[in-house]
Parts: C-alpha cells; structure tokens; sequence
C-alpha cells in the first residue's frame, strides 16, 4: 500500500487491517512516528473533518505540517497540480494529503513518488470517510457479513456512496440504496423506504450537494425531507440496533428530521472522532511501508 486513492485498491484483508490498526491506535493511542516527516495538506475544496482530522492525527503522529493555502498558491497564476505537488516533493515534502474538485484528479500524478492520500476527488471517491465509516459499523456491530446498509439521497453526486457501497459489498453486506429517480446515478435503487427502514442495521443519509447540481431540485426541501429523509416516523421503525449515520455537514431538516439531533441511534461525532484513528493508521501503515507498533501486538493485525 503506497498511497490511498480509492477503496478499489483494497481488499477485503487490507481493510480489515487498517481497521485493526485503527482499533489498536484507539485503544493504546497515536504515538511519534520514529523519524521525521513533512507533510502537505491540500484542499481545493472545502472541509472541516477531513482536514482537520488529518491535521490532528499527523500531529499525533508528530510529522511537521508544511502549510499550503491554495488560494494563496502559485496554483492560481495557473500551475497545474502536477506541477505543483512536484514542487512540494522537491522541496522535501514526504506525503501530501489532497482533496480536489476533480473526479480522479490523481491520474495527473503519474511519476510523482510520494505517499498521496484522496481527501476526496469530486464526485469520484472518499476513501478516508470510508474507512472511518466502516470502523464506526465495525465497533457498533463486530462483523460487516449480511448486515443491511442502506444509503440513501444524493447518490450520483455522492464520493460517499461510491466508496461505502464498493467496500460493504466487499466485506459482505448487502446494501441497498434510496434516491430520487434523477440522482441514481448507475445505482440500482428504490424510491422509496418501504420494508427497507424496518430491516436496515445501518441507515447512512447522505448530504444533497446543491454546489454538484447543474439544475436546481425538482422539488422544495420539504418534499425532499418527507419522500427521502429520515423523518422521524421513519427513525422510529428502525430496529433496536440499528444506527444512523451521515458523513455530515448535515442538512438537518432535509437529510435528517431536526428533532433527531440528539437521538441515541446518531454515529455522526462518534464517526468524526474514528476519524483521526483511521488517518493516522493509513498514514502510518504507508509512511512506514507497514511495519508499525502492532508488530508488538500482532492479534491487531488479523
Ligand atoms: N465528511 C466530510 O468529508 O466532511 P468535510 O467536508 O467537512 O471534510
């Protein structure tokens, strides 16, 4: 493992083991990486998790953040991306964190040999959300084999969606997904919450990115919240386990019922603070080339 791009580059083993780590690091904490390391933290697009949870755990790891502001960068005098994570590289930059407006903008860094990590590309993939989310499901339920998932909302303009539903699937849950007809994207889906609310374990929302529509909704935030949101009839059929995430911001109200803000199924903080576990175990497990303090722990490491 080199860098994190997307959840199709791992297999149902080197998740597992990322997920491991990040357990062993929650439970005996993030510790100094020995040796010194820059790193770069890019973001095109806005963000407060993924930015900031990765900031957290490279401090942690106790690597030295290089500061990079891009709109204060030569990127907008035109320097392509290339160019401009070259130049970080020679500078003695050793990994760069990027999230950017372009689906798959990591082609462009053919021969670029530091460790890159998908803070999100576009409407491509969120591999770090997805693995803190299948931590959040791992801690709650112990196993991913058989359980119910459902997505529900903006799939076709969801990193989200994307990458949860490749990985569940590949760890064996079966997922099912609800939408509005013309966000289905490629995604076999239902419009509606019949039958599937009440045997879902995991009920994910997604946001609706208006900044990702050429078109404004067909219908009022109302209409969106009663026929596609968790409303709280909804949440009240769920089983006694079930959970309810959302990689958040939230649009409370339209993905999620206000009410719910505090209701005792909610995942979203508890996925948030996974967060930092899970970036710090990737970038540790790349950084290091996977010889990381779990050696001395190797059940961690299944
Ligand atoms: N979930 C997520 O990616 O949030 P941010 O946009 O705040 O990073």
């Amino acid at each position: 493992m080199d860098n994190l791009l997307t959840m199709q580059q791992f297999s149902e083993e080197n998740i597992m083991e990322i997920l491991n780590y990040a357990e062993y690091l929650k439970r005996h904490g993030i510790r100094e990486l020995p040796g010194k390391y820059l790193v770069s933290n890019l973001f095109f697009e806005p963000s407060t998790r993924t930015k900031l949870s990765f900031e957290i755990a490279e401090r942690k790891l106790g690597l030295e953040i290089i500061q990079f502001d891009p709109g204060h960068s030569s990127t907008t005098k035109g320097e392509t991306l290339f160019d401009t994570v070259r130049t970080l590289e020679a500078l003695g930059v050793n990994a760069v964190v990027i999230r950017h407006p372009e689906k798959e903008y990591y082609k462009q860094l053919e021969g670029i040999k530091i460790p890159v990590f998908n803070g999100g590309d576009g409407t491509g993939q969120h591999p770090s959300q997805s693995l803190l989310d299948l931590f959040t499901i791992k801690e709650e339920f112990g196993y991913f084999l058989g359980l119910n998932v459902v997505i529900a909302g903006d799939l076709s303009h969801s990193r989200v969606a994307a990458s949860n539903a490749e990985a569940l699937r590949k760890l064996g849950a079966n997922v099912r997904f609800v939408c509005p007809d013309e966000w289905s994207g490629d995604y076999e889906t239902n419009s509606c919450w019949d039958h599937v609310i009440e045997e879902a374990d995991v009920v994910m929302l997604l946001r609706v990115q208006h900044e990702r529509h050429d078109e404004q909704m067909s219908f009022t935030k109302e209409e969106y919240h009663a026929q596609y949101g968790l409303t709280e009839e909804r949440a009240s059929k769920l089983k006694k386990n079930a959970i309810i995430m959302h990689p958040a911001p939230i649009n409370w109200g339209v993905e999620i019922a206000e009410s719910l803000t505090t209701h005792p199924k909610l995942r979203v903080y508890e996925a948030v603070e996974n967060g930092v576990y899970i970036r710090a175990a990737a970038m540790e497990m790349i950084l290091r080339g996977g010889n990381v303090h779990a050696q001395a722990a190797p059940k961690y490491l299944a």
